[in-house]
């Protein structure tokens, strides 16, 4: 794809000409009168995803309970089901994933089966800018094991509150650290943190890794599985298009099937035994050992549809595309936006931002809510940032010009003044 671009109004039009994925844009549910920019956060609903939603109801309907057996234990099987789909995207072996609860659970379920503290290696090594479920996860398993979260959970600090440095990082892997948490794409200012160098880091050194890929999944074409970290999870309704709360995923290296789950549930129990209902649990040696209770079908039956697709369209060329749109739209804010004081918080390498640009502003709050009261669907994160995600299966070029023109005519009348700073719940 060629990265020189022009500025003129026609060009967007000829780019979405030429966009090999462009079609995909009429399987979405796409609004004539907004523009969608969220999709880093929430991505938007399919008519694949509503399909395979509405499949899973339509059995329930017809079968009640024999819904389970449907389609050779489809649903019974379902974690397995959406697993062999989801593997291709990360690179991983299909009985490498289990797909259950949400993210902040499946990392409690990670940590509390690889967490195994000693006298002189007790500490979790985090970082202080990753979205904060995750610490208060981490605060609450050492919890759990009698220390105080101040002693037993090590904190690497940003060099300067927005990026991680690699090396800051190794650099914190002292003899105490047992295990690392971290994440592959920062939810802020998308940078990509990279992956191979710390995971070897931690291996070299006998240290237990798992990432949080929540904005990685669907944006990034990754290879896990080359990676060798021990754990890793995701959730699959931001980038994936899986609904609001879809079940997250847990990836578990197969050179760990041995272990037991630190949160065990008969849905962890071999699948021919599981129904004996005996008090001892058999564990089922494979990431499927990892689910707890019954599949939450209608929280998972949406991502199949999305899923499909995003394997019909191929990972490496959705990241493709996702460089491409985001790097157009940067282009544009500098041509555009130049004077009206915005700052691109995101790095500019391809091999170090993820799939969303981040405008910083001191209005940002106000400018982002100016954005939504003209249509434009983004948000906005503490303390000046508006990410804005043209995605690659549903934004057109048009949409990016279209979104940057709005924010000029915002910033050159001002509008954004009529915005007070009283914060919703979600923002
Ligand atoms: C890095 C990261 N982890 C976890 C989550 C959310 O976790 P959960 O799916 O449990 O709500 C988010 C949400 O944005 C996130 O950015």
């Amino acid at each position: 794809m060629d990265n020189k671009f022009e500025s003129g109004p026609d060009y967007p039009k000829l780019l979405d000409n030429n966009d090999p994925l462009g079609h995909y844009r009429n399987r979405f549910y796409l609004k004539k009168e907004s523009i969608y920019m969220c999709g880093n956060s929430l991505g938007l609903a399919s008519k694949d995803a509503e399909e395979s939603l509405l499949n899973a109801i339509e059995h329930w309907k017809e079968n009640g309970i024999k819904i389970w057996n449907v389609e050779n234990n489809k649903y019974y099987l379902y974690s397995s089901y959406l697993a062999r789909l989801m593997a291709p995207l990360v690179g991983v072996g299909e009985d490498e994933i289990a797909v259950i609860e949400c993210t902040t659970t499946v990392i409690h379920q990670a940590i509390s089966t690889f967490y195994k503290p000693t006298k002189d290696k007790y500490k979790i090594l985090v970082d202080d800018i990753n979205f904060p479920t995750d610490r208060y996860a981490v605060d609450s398993q050492v919890r759990l094991h009698g220390y105080e979260p101040k002693d037993a959970v090590k904190v690497v600090k940003s060099f300067d509150g927005k990026y991680m440095k690699e090396d800051d990082i190794i650099d914190a892997m002292s003899p105490e650290v047992a295990l690392i948490l971290l994440p592959t794409v920062y939810y802020r200012t998308a940078q990509i943190i990279d992956m191979e160098k710390v995971t070897n880091a931690a291996k070299e050194r006998g240290i237990i890794i798992g990432w949080d890929l929540c904005h990685a999944i669907g944006a990034l074409d990754m290879n896990v599985k080359a990676l060798d970290a021990d754990f890793a999870v995701w959730c699959n309704y931001k980038y994936l298009n899986g609904g609001p709360g879809a079940a997250a995923a847990l990836y578990i290296n197969r050179k760990h099937f041995d272990l037991l789950p630190g949160m065990a549930g008969w849905y962890g129990n071999k699948p021919e035994t599981q129904f004996n209902l005996k008090q001892e649990f058999e564990h089922q040696k494979n990431a499927s050992g990892w689910q707890i209770g019954t599949p939450s079908v209608f929280s998972m039956a949406a991502m199949e549809g999305a899923l499909r697709m995003f394997n019909e369209a191929g990972m490496s060329n959705i990241r493709k595309k996702s460089l491409h749109i985001t790097k157009y739209m940067m282009y544009l804010v500098e041509e555009k936006l130049g004077k009206f004081g915005f700052v691109i918080g995101n790095l500019r390498n391809d091999s170090q931002r993820g799939g969303h640009i981040c405008l910083e502003h001191d209005e940002g709050y106000r400018i982002s809510m100016a954005l939504k009261s003209r249509g434009v669907v983004s948000d906005f994160r503490d303390p000046n940032v508006i990410r804005l995600t043209p995605t690659a299966l549903y934004t057109s070029y048009v949409e990016v010009y279209r979104v940057i023109d709005i924010l000029k005519e915002i910033m050159k009348s001002e509008s954004y003044l009529e915005f007070g700073l009283k914060r919703d719940y979600v923002v």
